[in-house]
């Protein structure tokens, strides 16, 4: 992150609404309780102790939400940036996930709707389901020679073998490093090379637009070159035919067929690694993040029951995927550890047309929702006819993840899917801290774009480049000040770049302050507005402006489903703004639309940031978890060298940007 980029960012956008909760949500919400039993009078005071208090607050939480084989001795041991959350305790997350359930009614409680992509293709999986499945592929892993501390590479789609993937590796104390299923051979390759995994688990194919992908090519491709990996067990999806290779891969169903159906779980030291998880850093190689066990068992399952106010006969669809953060702790770890019902959906959400996503959530009763800006924007272009035609009445409670949610996008989606009175839980967090950080409560009052305040138990502010908290009103970094039970805990073999990338910014002022590389603004309420990555603020006449205000600002205008920003070289502003907008259906591109959202941007937050130029696009270029790709849209229309777009869901959006130098 380069010095001079981390300076304060001008405030354009006030928002002014607010929604407050509804009293019977507050009255009955986990939170609540917590706060009754304290006896806390109001939300921020519950949440200012608690942050200050940390280590108190989260020594209390491992003991409500995990299970502990034996008990830590100590609650944090803080040497920055090194964290060890529960020392000297030992823990199994499958034992947390599955044992513990199937002691209580619980055992038959079914625990995944699995909605495959083709129409009718539904399979329920009760908590004995999957107990029964986990220590079958244990004790097959075992069998294959997989002991405690290996590595096992997962390339699977979203299907509940994934999880069942997951849970029986950490089982027997291996740790599993999932690759997002729609990344190519090479990027599945260059992990399972970095994790020297000794086994892969892939499929033969799964289900997207229709169509089958055939996974288990793509990762024969990628591991061909990978020595360590011994076995590729595959499981059978689609019954199309794949390539053999003799005395590595076996079949799925083979490996179990004769293996018992209880095994033993491992408990492991509280720090033991639960899994590692790429995720691209803004150049070159991906950073394998590291996650522990013990940490993990609590920070997940303690924040998704007070966010989303779980309660017993809820039913939970975490819309992402597992492949990134977002499904490892919200669809696998946090829910089944507290013992929730969730959906999982295979493919792709317009299949066979815009109301996949509203039918399942009418089919199955769904009652909280969890789903990222980019999706709600891909409804909002498609419009609203499409969720209007379900009853969509099952929902009390609606989330959203992943990037700032433009409070146009979020007003929709309160209107066209929450019938106008539901509460929408904004959460800030990245894979690097396992659970939210930001987030609303089912009991805060809430504005359009904004994630609010720290969670209990979290710390984070916002800070100018020498480490002074910024006055309400104003914008710059966001800054983790305390360390929290699911934090990252290293790098996979590279202590020096886990250092530089967020520990180093700061450490002068403050050892163990965690740069997260987002820039946010607070209001004079304190709530938090996200303006984007630092990378991505845009520096006009000398104001540094967070593209996701302009973004917002376009969005806000009835026409634009979605816009992307970025910042052309100007040898008198330093640099000015060009626009890509995507239309929303029943718009058409003309000259004085063009002029209508520039003055609209000047109207709303000011001529400083009125697009100099702006441009009309079909898509633009997104990665596969729907973050939109500004560098490489800025490199496109400059005429510079995009590098590469593989890893893009949409790379035909880069071709469809114009050059505009
Ligand atoms: O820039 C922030 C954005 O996504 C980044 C983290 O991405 P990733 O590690 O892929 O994890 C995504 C799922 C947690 C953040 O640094 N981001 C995530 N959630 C939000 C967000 N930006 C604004 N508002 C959010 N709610």
């Amino acid at each position: 992150m380069a010095e001079e980029k981390a300076a304060k960012t001008a405030v354009l956008m006030v928002e002014e609404r607010v929604f407050e909760p509804p009293k019977e949500l507050v009255e009955n919400s986990n939170v609540m309780q917590y706060m009754k039993e304290k006896g806390f009078k109001t939300e921020m005071e519950m949440r200012a102790w608690t942050s200050k208090n940390y280590v108190e607050f989260w020594g209390e939480m491992a003991k409500k939400y995990a299970t502990w084989h034996k008990p830590f001795d100590k609650v944090l041991d803080w040497q920055p940036p090194y964290a060890k959350w529960f020392p000297g305790g030992e823990i199994s997350m499958s034992y947390n996930c599955l044992d513990r359930h199937i002691k209580t009614w619980r055992k038959n409680k079914v625990a995944y709707i699995a909605v495959g992509e083709p129409v009718g293709d539904v399979r329920l999986f009760t908590f004995w389901d999957l107990y029964r499945e986990v220590n079958k592929l244990a004790n097959g892993l075992k069998s294959l020679g997989v002991k405690e501390g290996d590595r096992v590479s997962i390339y699977l789609p979203m299907i509940p073998e994934l999880s069942i993937a997951m849970l029986a590796v950490t089982r027997i104390g291996a740790i599993h490093s999932v690759v997002f299923s729609g990344f190519s051979a090479k990027a599945y390759g260059d992990r399972v090379k970095d994790a020297e995994s000794v086994v892969s688990i892939t499929c033969d194919g799964f289900w997207r637009r229709g169509k089958t992908v055939p996974l288990k090519t793509q990762a024969d491709e990628g591991t061909a070159d990978a020595p360590s990996v011994k076995h590729q067990i595959v499981y059978k999806r689609t019954g199309q035919e794949v390539p053999w290779n003799k005395g590595k891969d076996i079949w799925w169903h083979d490996l179990v067929a004769d293996q018992p159906i209880h095994c033993d779980p491992v408990f492991v030291d509280s720090e033991h690694r639960l899994y590692i998880l790429y995720t691209s850093g803004t150049t070159g190689k991906p950073k394998g993040i590291e996650h522990a066990v013990g940490g993990y068992c609590v920070g997940p399952p303690q924040t998704l029951h007070w966010v989303f106010d779980l309660k017993e006969e809820d039913v939970w669809w975490c819309a992402a995927d597992i492949g990134w953060v977002t499904g490892h702790s919200y669809i696998v770890y946090a829910p089944l550890s507290l013992g929730s019902t969730g959906v999982m959906y295979e493919g792709s959400p317009d299949f066979p047309d815009f109301g996949r996503w509203w039918k399942i959530i009418q089919d199955y009763g769904v009652s909280v929702l969890y789903t990222s800006p980019t999706a709600i924007r891909m409804f909002m272009k498609a419009g609203p006819e499409w969720c209007d035609k379900y009853d969509l009445t099952s929902l009390r409670l609606l989330g959203s993840v992943g990037e700032p949610i433009n409070p146009e996008a979020w007003m929709w989606y309160r209107k066209h899917v929450g019938r106008d009175e539901l509460q929408i839980m904004d959460t800030w967090w990245q894979t690097e801290t396992g659970t939210f950080i930001n987030s609303p409560l089912p009991t805060t009052p809430l504005k359009p774009g904004s994630c609010t305040f720290p969670l209990p138990g979290y710390n984070a502010e916002v800070m100018d480049e020498a480490g002074n908290i910024v006055p309400y009103g104003e914008g710059g970094n966001v800054v983790i000040t305390e360390p929290y039970p699911s934090m990252l805990r290293a790098f996979y073999r590279d202590p020096e770049r886990y250092m530089k990338t967020y520990w180093n910014y700061y450490w002068k002022v403050h050892p163990g302050w965690y740069l997260a590389g987002d820039q946010a603004r607070r209001d004079k309420d304190g709530y938090f507005f996200i303006q984007g990555r630092i990378d991505d603020v845009l520096n006009v006449a000398g104001h540094r402006i967070g593209n996701s205000e302009v973004e917002s600002a376009l969005v806000s205008h009835p026409s634009c489903a979605e816009a992307a920003v970025v910042g052309k070289p100007d040898e008198v502003k330093g640099e000015v703004i060009i626009a890509f907008c995507v239309l929303r259906s029943g718009n058409e591109p003309s000259d004085k639309l063009k002029k209508d959202l520039v003055n609209h941007v000047k109207s709303t937050l000011g001529g400083i940031a009125s697009p100099s130029e702006l441009h009309f696009v079909n898509d633009v270029p997104k990665t596969r978890s729907g973050k939109i790709m500004r560098r490489i849209i800025k490199s496109k229309a400059l005429g510079k060298d995009v590098g590469d777009t593989s890893s893009l869901a949409n790379p035909e959006a880069v071709d469809a940007i114009p050059k505009i130098v």
